[in-house]
Formats: C-alpha cells, structure tokens, sequence
C-alpha cells in the first residue's frame, strides 16, 4: 500500500496510476466500501472516497446541498456539529459528505479530484452496496444513483452490490464477504481500466451484482465466474441483446445471481434512464470484458 503512494507521489500525476472516486449508499464507515477503497489503493490505484456521512440506502438519485452534522457520522465517525464535509483525521482521501450519494460522488468527481488527481478521475465506483441492487432496485438504490450521476458527468462509471451482509463500521471485524467482495470489484475495476479509453460509452454504467457469499458457499473469488446481463426482463417488443452465448437475448441480471454455482451479473445501463442499453452499447462491454465473461450452465 505504502509503496504505491510511493511511486504515486514521485510521479507526475498524468503518468500516475488509475485515478478513481469511490462513493456508496451506506455511509462513508461502512467496511465495504473501506474494504474495496484498501484494495483499490493495494492494486495501485490512486483513489478517493466520497460518501454520505450517514446511511442513505434506498435514496436513488437525491441530491441536496450538504448541511452541518446535527447527529454524530454513522458508527460515531463524526462527532454532532461537524462540517458538511470532512475527512478522516489521519487519511485526507477518506470524506465524507452530509447529504446524499448523488451529492457525494459530483462533490468527489467536482472538488476533491481536482485537488487529489489535478483533474477528473480515470474511473468512479461505488459500493460495494449492502444487498443486491437487481431489476427495478436499480431505480431506488443510491448507489446506483451515485454510480449513474458520475456517468451523467462523463466519467466511466460501475456499481457494485453485494447479497450477503448487513451494514458494519469499518472498525468491525472482517468478513468474509467483505473480501470477496472487494476482491471481485477490484478485478472488476483493474480489467476495465487496462482497456483503451473511453472505458464505456457515454451515458452508460455498469450494474454488478454479486450472489450470496458464506464460508460453504462461494467462499473465494476463485469460484466466481462474471456473466453479460440485462437490468430488466425483455418484453416481446424489446430489441435484440448483443449476440453472445448463442443467443441474442441476454439473461436479466436476476437469474444470474440466482443461478447455482457463484455466478456474478454485469449488465450494461444507461445512465439517464437507469434503463438497458443497446446491443451495440453491450458489445462494447462484451469486447473490453471479455476475458472476465462467461456464459450460465445450459
Ligand atoms: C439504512 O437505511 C435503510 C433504508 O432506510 C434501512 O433499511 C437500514 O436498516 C438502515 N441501516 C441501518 C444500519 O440503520
Ligand atoms: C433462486 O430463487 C429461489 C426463489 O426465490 C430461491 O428459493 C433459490 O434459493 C434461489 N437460488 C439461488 C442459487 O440463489
Ligand atoms: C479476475 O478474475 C478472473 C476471472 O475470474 C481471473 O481469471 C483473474 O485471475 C482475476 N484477476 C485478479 C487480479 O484477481
């Protein structure tokens, strides 16, 4: 970890590393987003968080001028009567912001990047969301609001969510999910930022979606296979899905998380409509993802 701020800092900032800005819905302690923030940076990325103070899960695309604390951060990370925002006292690329996710990813991508990268992030990632974020979840999960405002802005986009857990502060012990789940977002992340740019198309995110993970089931993120995936089902008028898998139609994102066997969703979203993009705009993804994809047992 030390090492690669090493080289960050010696390096002009344009030569340097994946720039990326991290938000979620959970609150800026909560320890999947520390958890995938700590991996990030172990992977070489120069990263910067920038999320809610509190928990604002379920809050989609809200947005809000952020206010003074009147209540501690969540888990106590903030003492009442603090600013609007803020960071952690020992690591000034851990902030928090006291409204909501929308807000704290344009705050991370609008004030902090510029002072932290010289410039707009490489990449914006938010999560890994406590529970999964599938179908019409989409519409009211703020981190996918988060992860669709920094597609809004230009800046390649992905939300990660997660089946297992409940909301823990990062002082918590680790667990095991946690680590799959950082470790799959982080290999996510690192394989659509070796791609050439842009990472996606304009307007477009990523929705990732991971299963349930226990110490028997899917227990590592060597079990894991990642499979090309719709938001939501396509009716008898919906156009064509990319061609992959032998079908024209892709499986919703729904069936693939619950298809036995540890398979992951990446379904491939306009950000304007949090809706399913076109087969071209899914070719795309498919091209840059490739070597991460596989298809569901037949
Ligand atoms: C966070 O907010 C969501 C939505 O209001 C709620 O369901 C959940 O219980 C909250 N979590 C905590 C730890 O308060
Ligand atoms: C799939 O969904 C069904 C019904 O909701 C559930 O009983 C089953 O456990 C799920 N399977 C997996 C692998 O998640
Ligand atoms: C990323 O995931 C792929 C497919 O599961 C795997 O082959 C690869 O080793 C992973 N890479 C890293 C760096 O974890």
């Amino acid at each position: 970890m030390y090492r690669f701020l090493t080289i960050c800092s010696v390096l002009p900032l344009a030569v340097c590393c994946t720039k990326v800005v991290l938000s979620n819905d959970d609150g800026w302690a909560e320890k999947n987003v520390r958890t995938f923030y700590d991996d990030l940076v172990a992977a070489g990325d120069s990263v910067v968080l920038s999320a809610p103070a509190d928990n604002e899960s379920g809050t989609g695309s809200s947005d809000a001028p952020a206010t003074t604390l009147d209540q501690p951060c969540e888990f106590n990370s903030c003492p009442a009567g603090s600013p609007p925002e803020g960071h952690d006292a020992s690591n000034p690329r851990l902030n928090y912001v006291n409204s909501y996710p929308v807000t704290s990813m344009r705050y991370g991508i609008q004030t902090l990047s510029p002072t932290f990268f010289g410039g707009p992030p490489d990449i914006a990632v938010a999560g890994p969301n406590v529970g999964a974020n599938l179908g019409s979840t989409v519409k009211i999960s703020g981190t996918v609001g988060a992860a669709t405002e920094a597609a809004k802005e230009g800046i390649p986009a992905i939300a990660f969510s997660g089946t297992t857990g409940s909301q823990i502060s990062y002082t918590a012990a680790q667990q095991p999910y946690i680590t799959v789940y950082g470790d799959l977002s982080t290999n996510v992340t690192q394989t659509l930022a070796a791609t050439a740019k842009p990472y996606l198309p304009s307007n477009i995110w990523l929705n990732v979606n991971y299963p349930s993970v226990s110490s028997s089931t899917c227990s590592s993120p060597t079990k894991f296979k990642f499979v090309l995936s719709r938001i939501n089902s396509a009716g008898s008028g919906t156009a064509a899905d990319v061609n992959t898998c032998g079908s024209t139609r892709l499986p919703t994102e729904t069936t693939v998380v619950n298809t036995s066997g540890c398979y992951a969703s990446i379904s491939v979203g306009v950000a304007t409509t949090k809706g399913d993009a076109t087969a071209a705009q899914q070719a795309v993804v498919l091209g840059k993802l490739k070597k991460l994809l596989s298809c569901l047992p037949s």
